[in-house]
């Protein structure tokens, strides 16, 4: 089969935020203690913190760092975080049933991410505790010195403050697993007197108010409707949270995961129009952003269905090893389907998140006696991020569909197209399981001249789909792509079940 890819570098839909490309780092299972941090490992820095993680991190090219939570911020004190480390409590962290020993807070983390070159999202709890404790945690990162708390953080060996710019007002509020739950109406009066009491202590923060946890969720819709109300002219984004997975004999919906991620990002952003024009002055002149703080390919009706109940209530343990997915090629081709959802919309999506970094539901991962290794999730976002740059073009394939039990019918070829300079780079997935498809990229104003570093992932030679990189081996990565200029167009092959990358001018 054939798709013919129109690319129109004036056709531009929006600038791309390189903060599109974030990751997130919760306390939660081995993301944190035993993933980026294990004071034992042969790589490990004077604070603990590994090499080799540090090392993958940075090539893995993320932007920004959500922390420390997810469901573990709604239970957190931060206070226990900062100061000796051999004074801070230990605690329950009842939303993983995990020990929390507090030996990596909020000055390891935040240089940590420093070194990573991460921006910190941090997450304020407000499940537990509300506007007061959010505005105390602002104060003592973000106040240059000379009050109780700002001087605290620089007798704790921070002299400048973190100057963090983007704030979590809590994390999905709207699920009936989070620790402090609440209706759309109690946790929209929370999130904006807590944003109201942080713009006070603190003018810059850029704000995010927690939408839905899924598409799925039964209130979805009236909850971004209502928290929009109450916030407006409040808070800068609102965030929605969006999971895939392969259900059993359903590997058509699977593939077609970013048009789902699409219809959810498009719903949302109606919903935030049409309230934002009913608002009109009471949003005072702000368009509200949408943060996609978690996103990925999760097996959680694995994880609903035979792990969460001995996870959570089995014995409390340090980093108890907690959705440790390990991805094949269809999660691979997935996640790259998923950036190019995020990029098609960049002129609404203004950040967005990969849950998470290291082992749990991550592109990297690790073991205490081996070294770290790339999952295959690490190459879409890798080259993604690496290569997607200035304005999101619109961009779609003439293509044949493919029926979806999800979706209805889809593209079999899903694509998205970045421009900077006058080199347009394209990312492609052709979501065809058995068959190959013949790509032609041609130019709307005149021939293309060149194609270049084209690569690919797909299943290797040798392997069937379900091939993961292991500790052992890693099969999966990317190799050449072949591309022929004939006549003023770009032609390739994309394998079956593939994503692929490459730049024309
Ligand atoms: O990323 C794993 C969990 O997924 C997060 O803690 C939570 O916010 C979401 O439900």
């Amino acid at each position: 089969t054939h798709a013919r890819i129109r690319i129109d570098p004036t056709d531009v839909v929006g600038d791309l935020s390189p903060r599109v490309f974030g990751t997130f780092v919760e306390h939660m299972g081995r993301c944190v203690y035993g993933g980026i941090h294990d004071p034992q490992h042969p790589s490990a820095d004077a604070d603990g913190f590994r090499g080799d993680v540090l090392a993958l991190v940075r090539e893995l090219g993320a932007t920004v760092v959500r922390y420390p939570g997810g469901n573990f911020v709604s239970g957190f004190r931060w206070e226990d975080s900062v100061g000796p480390r051999e004074e801070r409590p230990v605690r329950l962290d009842a939303a993983w049933h995990s020990i929390e020993t507090n030996q990596v807070g909020l000055h390891e983390f935040a240089g940590w991410a420093e070194r990573a070159g991460l921006e910190v999202m941090m997450a304020v709890n407000l499940g537990t505790r509300g506007a007061a404790e959010a505005a105390q945690l602002l104060e003592y990162c973000n106040h240059p010195g000379g009050t109780a708390l700002s001087d605290q953080r620089r007798a704790n060996g921070a002299a400048d403050p973190f100057g963090f710019r983007l704030w979590c007002l809590g994390n999905e509020m709207d699920g009936d697993w989070q620790i402090g739950h609440k209706t759309a109406h109690e946790y929209g009066r929370l999130a904006a007197e807590t944003a109201r009491l942080m713009r006070f202590v603190d003018p810059t923060v850029e704000l995010v108010a927690a939408g839905s946890s899924s598409a799925d969720q039964p209130t979805f819709g009236e909850w971004e409707r209502e928290v929009v109300r109450l916030t407006a002219g409040l808070v800068d984004h609102v965030s929605l949270h969006a999971y895939y997975e392969e259900k059993p004999g359903d590997l058509a919906s699977f593939l077609a995961s970013g048009v789902g991620l699409d219809r959810y990002i498009e719903s949302v952003a109606a919903i935030l129009d049409e309230e934002e024009a009913a608002l009109g002055e009471r949003m005072q002149g702000r368009r509200l952003g949408i943060s996609v703080d978690e996103w990925n390919v999760w097996y959680l009706d694995r994880f609903n269905e035979q792990d969460k109940e001995p996870l959570l209530t089995g014995a409390w343990n340090v980093a108890p090893r907690i959705i440790e997915d390990e991805y094949a090629v269809a999660d691979a081709v997935v996640v790259g389907s998923l950036l190019n959802s995020l990029v098609r919309h960049a002129d609404r999506v203004t950040m967005a998140n990969q849950a998470q970094l290291v082992n749990v539901i991550a592109p990297i991962r690790t073991e205490p006696d081996a070294d770290a290794w790339r999952q295959t999730i690490f190459w879409p976002f890798a080259v993604t991020a690496a290569r997607a740059r200035g304005a999101a073009l619109r961009v779609a394939a003439e293509c044949a569909t493919v029926p979806t039990d999800a979706y209805g019918d889809v593209p079999v070829v899903d694509v998205a197209a970045t421009t900077a300079g006058d080199r347009v780079e394209v990312f492609c997935v052709n979501r065809d399981p058995e068959n190959p498809v013949e790509v032609t990229l041609a130019g709307a104003h005149g021939a293309l001249r060149g194609a270049h570093d084209a690569v690919v992932l797909t299943v290797p030679d040798g392997h069937d789909r379900f091939v993961t990189n292991t500790r052992d081996a890693q099969p999966v990565g990317l190799r050449e792509l072949d591309v022929r200029v004939e006549d003023g167009e770009v032609r390739l092959t994309l394998p079956a079940l593939s994503w692929a990358a490459l730049g024309v001018v």
